[in-house]
């Protein structure tokens, strides 16, 4: 690690490369998993989509031991997942599960159920992650990325889902994007004990630059995420 900044405000780790952040974040991953088993018994992760988390999944298979040794006692939720169906290219958990979760089938993996209608999506969603005792509160470990445009999860600048307080799941439309989604909502990303945030690239630096210097959520819906919980792992140097 060439960096850490703890200034109260954001617990930066920088590296001088993704893979070095993503190796490191893996570490910490494992290390907080089997000592949350070791207390409780079980752990639950939720995880985004996207590119960047490829390069954690990699790193992660470099545990392969201690995974196949865990993963009966892991369950697995998604942050958020585009409405298509699992098989279809751009579904977040169809490409995780052929990416790395179909190594580890004893996890208990619990996707967004696909429907043709995303309202609908949301609501099994929800009845569905309340039947296997996953609720805000008891999610140890999140990982996150952000996009170029700030939006985490499925939370996209100026869209309303940005200002749901009382659900934990919503469906989101934006223009942004091109098909429907179901996205944890802040306050159940935020009921995380545990929040890790991956990004990489001077592109997306620049843009987290910008949003803590603009602080406006709105704008820049990954400053919805709660800081205490949250560690970022980077590989660009920021300052503030
Ligand atoms: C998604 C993700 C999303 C992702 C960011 C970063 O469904 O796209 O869950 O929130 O984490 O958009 O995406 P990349 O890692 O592909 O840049």
């Amino acid at each position: 690690m060439l960096n850490q900044q703890n200034d109260g405000s954001f617990n930066l780790n920088i590296f001088d490369s993704p893979e070095n952040a993503a190796s490191s974040l893996a570490q910490q991953i494992i290390d907080q998993t089997l000592e949350i088993i070791e207390k409780q018994g079980s752990c639950v992760w939720a995880v985004s989509g996207g590119s960047t988390i490829t390069k954690l999944y990699d790193a992660l298979l470099l545990h392969d031991e201690a995974l196949r040794e865990i993963c009966n006692k892991l369950t697995v939720i998604w942050v958020d997942e585009r409405v298509v169906p699992h098989t279809h290219q751009d579904s977040n958990f169809g490409s995780a599960y052929n990416y790395f979760w179909s190594k580890y089938k004893d996890a208990n993996l619990i996707p967004v159920p696909y429907q043709q209608d995303a309202e609908e999506a949301a609501k099994v969603y929800d009845s569905v992650l309340s039947e296997n005792g996953v609720e805000p509160g008891n999610v140890d470990i999140t990982i996150l990325g952000m996009g170029t445009d700030g939006h985490t999860a499925s939370l996209f600048p100026g869209n309303s889902a940005l200002m749901e307080r009382n659900k934990k799941i919503v469906f989101v439309e934006d223009s942004s994007v091109q098909q429907p989604r179901v996205s944890l909502t802040f306050p159940f990303i935020n009921s995380s004990r545990h929040i890790y945030l991956l990004f990489y690239g001077a592109g997306k630096a620049h843009t987290f630059q910008q949003a803590v210097n603009s602080g406006s959520v709105d704008d820049y819906p990954v400053l919805g995420i709660k800081r205490a919980n949250l560690g970022i792992y980077i590989d660009q140097d920021l300052t503030f």
